[in-house]
């Protein structure tokens, strides 16, 4: 067990392990620090440092999201100093952010970003440029499901530290220097030769829409409700919140779940809800016609009383071991255990297997 270190937040007593980082220890006390560039467990560059706090004895501020406690540290988390402090530092990063005069009014204080900005206090671009048109970049944007704007990006790094730490993609990177420093996105006309493999989870982790999926661009965060859910397509069994709108699923996002930490794969990400109201979707059992060769829709009954005479058949002429079960990875535990049992029991055979080990 890690030793105890007794520290005061705002005043407040509180003792956290050894280890521990400011932000960390934050909630023992009540106390709420905004963050930013802060990406549990993958991104504490510190590059944005609106987590800052004041530690008694230290005439600079600290980033809470990277730094450790230690026995008898004061903090202040929300004295006026502090807060006029993180005031300056959103003007600063707000300098960099030019959205798009043109977009939805709907979408305005929707991203994190934003709403930072109204948490902390800070409604206007003080430090804008006069004119953001004379430095507005184009949109990379020929990537059929990830769109890049530069315009909007306040350089954090999340994703980046998504696609390399959380994915282990290792597709995004930085380029120029100093003011022309910028992400390198493989979505311009080269994305096909790059080995992105759109998770998306470089969108997901972006606190202002600057890297989003294009598909966003169909309904506003306002305009749709979510439904908390698992991926239905492996057996990881990542959380999921599907977004639905009229009636309609229309996208998926990750939630911070045991197994998926807030990541998602291609396939929970874009795969994981098209399918229900497809026109082509397969809603009731098939049987092949044997005259004609075609499928034929049939009940539930006919199907499984068709293949419980065939397996039967090949058990009782051939034996068990003539046949092999193979279990589908997005069975529940329950399914996949009595579809073992089924194997074993009743076809008399331990050939049975599952695609769930992944
Ligand atoms: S979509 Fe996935 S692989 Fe591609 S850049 Fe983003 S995080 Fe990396
Ligand atoms: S694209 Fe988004 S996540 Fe990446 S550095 Fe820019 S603002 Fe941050
Ligand atoms: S398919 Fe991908 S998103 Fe879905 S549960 Fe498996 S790993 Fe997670
Ligand atoms: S959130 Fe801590 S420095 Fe950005």
């Amino acid at each position: 067990m890690s030793n105890l270190v007794k520290i005061t937040i705002d005043g407040t007593e509180v003792e956290v392990p050894e280890g521990t980082t400011i932000l960390d220890a934050a909630p023992k006390a009540r106390a709420f620090i905004p963050t930013l560039c802060f990406l549990k467990g993958l991104n504490n560059l510190a590059s944005c440092r609106m987590c800052s706090v004041a530690v008694e004895g230290q005439s600079q501020m600290v980033t809470a999201c990277n730094t450790p406690v230690r026995e008898g540290m004061a903090i202040d988390t929300k004295s006026d100093r502090v807060k006029r402090h993180r005031r300056q530092v959103m003007e600063l990063i707000l300098a960099d952010y030019q959205p798009d005069p043109q977009r939805d009014p709907a979408r305005a204080g929707q991203n994190q970003l934003e709403r930072v900005a109204k948490m902390v206090g800070v409604d206007t671009a003080r430090f804008a440029a006069p004119d953001p048109n004379a430095t507005r970049m184009p949109l990379v944007d020929d990537n059929p499901f990830l769109s890049f704007d530069p315009n909007i990006c306040i350089r954090c790094q999340r994703c980046v530290a998504a696609c390399n730490e959380g994915a282990h993609n290792h597709i995004l990177g930085t380029e120029h220097r100093g003011a022309r420093w910028s992400i390198k996105a493989p979505f311009g006309p080269d994305w096909n030769a790059s080995t992105c493999e759109s998770c998306g989870c470089c969108a997901g982790a972006c606190p202002t829409g600057a890297i989003t999926e294009k598909r966003t661009r169909h309904y506003t965060p306002q305009g749709v409700k979510r439904v908390r859910s698992t991926c239905p397509h492996c057996a990881v069994g990542c959380q999921i919140n599907f977004l639905v709108k009229d009636g309609a699923v229309v996208d998926a996002e990750a939630v911070n779940g045991p197994s998926n930490k807030g990541l998602l794969c291609v396939k929970g990400r874009s795969a994981s809800f098209d399918f229900a109201t497809a026109d082509d979707r397969l809603t009731s059992p098939l049987i092949k016609n044997r005259a004609t060769g075609k499928f034929e829709k049939a009940t539930w009954d006919e199907a499984l009383d068709l293949v419980a005479a065939r397996l039967t058949h090949i058990r009782d002429t051939h034996g068990g071991d003539a046949i092999a079960s193979f279990a589908c990875s997005r069975s529940t535990n329950e399914d996949v255990y009595l579809f073992q049992k089924m194997t074993r029991v009743a076809f008399g055979t331990n050939n049975v297997d599952s695609c769930a080990r992944v």
